[in-house]
């Protein structure tokens, strides 16, 4: 989450028994960073880096969590405009998974053809195919589900042709704090792309109704922010 998962924050939730956490969102390049400016200038909280010290920043930031728990594996979610910054940051040493935000749905990020404008771009295959083929790190995509005019279904299924590790879905149900269940099963049961399904999980009961979708992990964010999370996530 964008100005608030950074390894010391990700230090502290560790211990509920996450074996994955993600740093960022982080931008990454000339024109996101741009945006993030735009971000912050009016109000809200972003991580904001010049172009030459954003990657030395998230491989400190790798290396603090590491220090501390070097079993837990450490993703980064960035945005860029152009996707060899992507690649560049993959390389992180001991950086394991390397998450193209297609999510964002900030207006200066989206009028900049990224985030969740991603989607809509018609170089979205060959972005994504240069970023999978070149990263050193495994690749995930973040999507949003249920985007005006995206057919989450079809979209999983270019990410998983590209070749990408996993799929990261915000099975977001308009207007309801509730994930669209019917949607999430529908993309498991038509991709074979390791499905990591977020949005709404506050009880063990939602985490199993993500796992009877067929996801092959899950993740939460405003649950974790929220200091709400009242089980144990090693439990699953
Ligand atoms: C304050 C805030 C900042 C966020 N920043 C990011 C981000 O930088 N990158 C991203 O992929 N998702 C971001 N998200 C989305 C969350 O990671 C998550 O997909 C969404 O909140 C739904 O999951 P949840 O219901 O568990 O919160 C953000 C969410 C919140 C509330």
């Amino acid at each position: 989450m964008a100005g608030i998962t950074d390894a010391e924050f990700l230090c502290k939730v560790i211990p509920y028994g996450f074996d994955v956490v993600t740093l960022g969102g982080y931008s990454l390049d000339e024109r996101t960073i741009e945006a993030s400016q735009k971000i912050i200038e009016r109000g809200r909280k972003e991580f904001h880096f010049k172009i030459d010290e954003v990657i030395p920043h998230i491989e400190n930031e790798v290396n603090l969590i590491k220090k501390n728990y070097p079993d837990v594996r450490v993703s980064a979610n960035v945005r860029s405009s152009i996707p060899e910054p992507i690649v560049q940051a993959s390389e992180i040493e001991k950086l394991d998974i390397i998450e193209i935000n297609c999510h964002c749905r900030q207006d200066e990020i989206i009028a900049i053809g990224c985030g969740q404008e991603m989607l809509k771009r018609p170089d979205l295959e060959e972005y994504l195919s240069y970023a999978v083929d070149n990263s050193k790190s495994e690749v995930s995509v973040k999507i949003r589900a249920n985007l005006e005019g995206i057919d989450t279904v079809e979209i999983a299924q270019k990410i998983e042709d590209a070749g990408a590790d996993y799929l990261h879905l915000d099975a977001m149900n308009p207007n309801i704090f509730d994930a669209d269940w019917k949607l999430l099963k529908n993309v498991c049961d038509n991709t074979n792309i390791k499905v990591i399904g977020n949005n709404s999980i506050d009880s063990t009961e939602k985490v199993q109704k993500m796992y009877d979708c067929g996801v092959y992990g899950f993740s939460i964010a405003r649950g974790v922010i929220s200091g709400s999370l009242n089980f144990n996530i090693s439990d699953f």
